[in-house]
Parts: C-alpha cells; structure tokens; sequence
C-alpha cells in the first residue's frame, strides 16, 4: 500500500438510483414506497424546457412536504451550460428545507464546475443555517469529464460518487449508437474460421470510461455508480449490463422505471455464494499464516495476502449494505 491511505468519502447505500421526472409529481409516491435506496428527482433531460419551472417548485414542495421515508434524496440540476443552473441550485438550498441530501451535477467537465456549485451551496448552506451538508454526485458523461477527471475530483470536497451517463458520453465522443446503455453487434470481433465456423463475439463498448472511473474515482474514495439502462422492457440485458458493470467496481446502478429497481438492489448485493468463498479464503490463508507460509492454496488455486485484501473487501461491503438496508 502508498504510504497515503484512501479514505471513502461518505458510506451510503447507493445500489439502486431510481430516477423520476419533476415534472411528474404523480410518480414520487411509487419512488417513495418503492425498494430503491436513493431518489433522484430530475430537474434536466428528462424535463421539457417549457416544464422547467414547473418541475422544480413541484421538487421543492415535495421535498417540504412528501414523505419520502429513510431514503437518501438527490436533485438533478441543469448543467453550468444552462440560463436554469443557478437558479436550480439558489431554490432548492433556499426553499427545499433540510431533506435534500445530495445534488446531482450532469456533464462535468473541469473542476471549476464543481467548484462553482459548491461556492454557491456553502454561501446558501451557512446563510440559512442548514444543519446538513448537502453531498455532490456527479456525472461523467463528456470527452472532457472523462479526460480531465482525476482533476475535477479535486473540486469540491463534497463529493460523493461518480455516475455515468452513456447518451450523454455517446454523443459527445461521437460513439455510433443510439442505444442508451446497452450493446451493440458492430462492436465485435469476427474470429478467424476454426473447425470450417468463424464467430462473431460482441464485446462491451462501455468498458473504458468505466474502468476509468472505477479506478480514478475510487483513488479518491468515492462511489461509482452505473448510469442507465434505457430498454426497460429487457430485464435481462439489464442484468448483463449491470453485473459487468459491477465487476469493474460498480457499487450501484440507476433505474429509470421501477422494474429495474430490484434488478439492481440483486445485483449490487453480493451473491452468498461469493460471500462464502471469500470467509474461505480469509479462513485458508489464517491457517497458512500460522504454519509461516505467506500463500496457500484453496481448490487448487493460489491465494495470497492480496486474496485477503480481496475477500475482506468483498465481507466489508456485505456488512455494510446488511447494516444500511435494514
Ligand atoms: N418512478 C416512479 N414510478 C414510475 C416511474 C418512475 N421513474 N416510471 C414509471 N412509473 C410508474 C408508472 O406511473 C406506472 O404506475 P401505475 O401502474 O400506478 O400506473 C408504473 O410505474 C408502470 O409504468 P409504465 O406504464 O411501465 O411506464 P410509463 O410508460 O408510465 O413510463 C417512462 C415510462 C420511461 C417514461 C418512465 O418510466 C420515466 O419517466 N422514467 C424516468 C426517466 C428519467 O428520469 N430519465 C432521466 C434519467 S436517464
Ligand atoms: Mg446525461
């Protein structure tokens, strides 16, 4: 290990994100009673411009008065692009009373955004004597917010998780596909003809943008979080997706309709039979430790103190979403 540890951020449960238009006021009650551990109400792309308005005196009256239960509560702002993100942020510190717990920040691309996010929510936060500190996700979604992101994560102390939204990130590094999520045949390989047959083995178009914010955004302690999944008539490509995503290093994927939530809160939950294997593991490598043997095997196959590391990991995140599920 570097002599510098990392420490996470803030612990939340974050498996399943359930995403729901404001300017839908009739869905929050479904979001509300339904499993997701986090609600995101949305004040950008899934709201028309002309419903702008509407959709955040709707988000900030149900952020006073509806019961959303235990569940941590995000707002998606507009971008720092947009006339409406200022505005988003000054009504919803000012007028959404103390439930908010997070605001979602879409298509970062340098750290001023985040920082200038933060300079106006502290400035709110300390006028009006907020007792809670309201949290950042943000969202990774552009050639410069996936280039320049080992730096943005230095804007703000607030931070929380990174998300990642495939239309978005498509579009901008001009990607040909209009799926959102999802796979796409042309992005495959042809093997060379064995046996008299040659295949065709699609592979996972997502695979760098999201191994790069598994591995810079947990350098600096944060949540990575799978972004969405836009055929939700299609549960299994859902699960495909997201146990991909999840062996990357995802700790959470959004939903976009209720379906999806119990898809992700499963998947994000490790498999017992995972959590098995690594208290074997932890028990294989106690009993080499004390014959003075630095690495074992179990099942005919090599373990180490980096399977510990492993394994430990593996046990520490079930605890932690046994003790915050409940
Ligand atoms: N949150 C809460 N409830 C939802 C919901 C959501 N995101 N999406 C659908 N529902 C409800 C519907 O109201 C319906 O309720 P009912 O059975 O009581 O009538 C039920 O779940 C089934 O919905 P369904 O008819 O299958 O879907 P729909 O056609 O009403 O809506 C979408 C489909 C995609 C338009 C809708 O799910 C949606 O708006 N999703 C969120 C999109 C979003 O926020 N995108 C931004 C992030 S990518
Ligand atoms: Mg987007």
């Amino acid at each position: 290990m570097s002599f510098t540890p990392v420490k996470s951020v803030k612990t939340r449960i974050n498996r399943s994100e359930l995403f729901v238009p404001g300017s839908k006021p009739d869905l929050f009650e479904k979001a509300s009673t339904s499993n997701a551990d986090i609600i995101c109400l949305d004040l950008e792309d899934a709201v028309a411009p002309q419903d702008k308005e509407a959709a955040k005196q709707n988000v900030i009256k149900a952020l006073n008065n509806h019961d959303f239960g235990n569940k941590t509560i995000s707002v998606r702002i507009n971008g720092l692009d947009t006339h409406y993100c200022y505005r988003d942020v000054v009504d919803l510190m000012e007028l959404g009373g103390e439930r908010l717990d997070l605001i979602m920040i879409p298509k970062v691309g340098v750290p001023e955004d985040v920082y200038a996010i933060d300079m106006l929510v502290t400035q709110i936060e300390d006028k009006i004597s907020r007792s809670k500190k309201i949290g950042f996700e943000l969202i990774v979604e552009t050639s410069m917010g996936i280039t320049n992101l080992d730096k943005i994560l230095t804007g703000s102390k607030r931070i929380e998780s990174l998300h990642f939204g495939y239309a978005d990130y498509a579009a901008s590094v001009r990607m040909r596909t209009t799926n959102i999520g999802g796979s796409n045949e042309d992005y495959s390989i042809l093997t060379d003809e064995k046996d008299g047959k040659r295949l065709t083995h699609w592979n996972d178009m997502w695979h760098y943008p999201i191994s790069k914010m598994t591995t810079i955004g947990r350098a600096h302690g944060l949540r990575i979080i799978d972004g969405p999944f836009g055929d939700f008539s299609d549960p299994d490509g859902y699960r495909s997706h997201a146990k991909r995503t999840a062996i990357l290093g995802c700790e959470g994927k959004w939903a976009i309709h209720p379906s999806q939530v119990d898809l992700a809160n499963d998947i994000f939950t490790l498999p017992k039979v995972e959590v098995e294997k690594a208290k074997n593991i932890i028990e294989a490598m106690k009993k080499a430790q004390e014959t003075g043997s630095g690495a074992a095997t179990l099942n005919g196959k090599l373990i180490d103190a980096a399977s510990i590391r492993q394994a430990e990991q593996i046990i520490e995140q079930t605890k932690l979403i046994e003790t915050l599920s409940k």
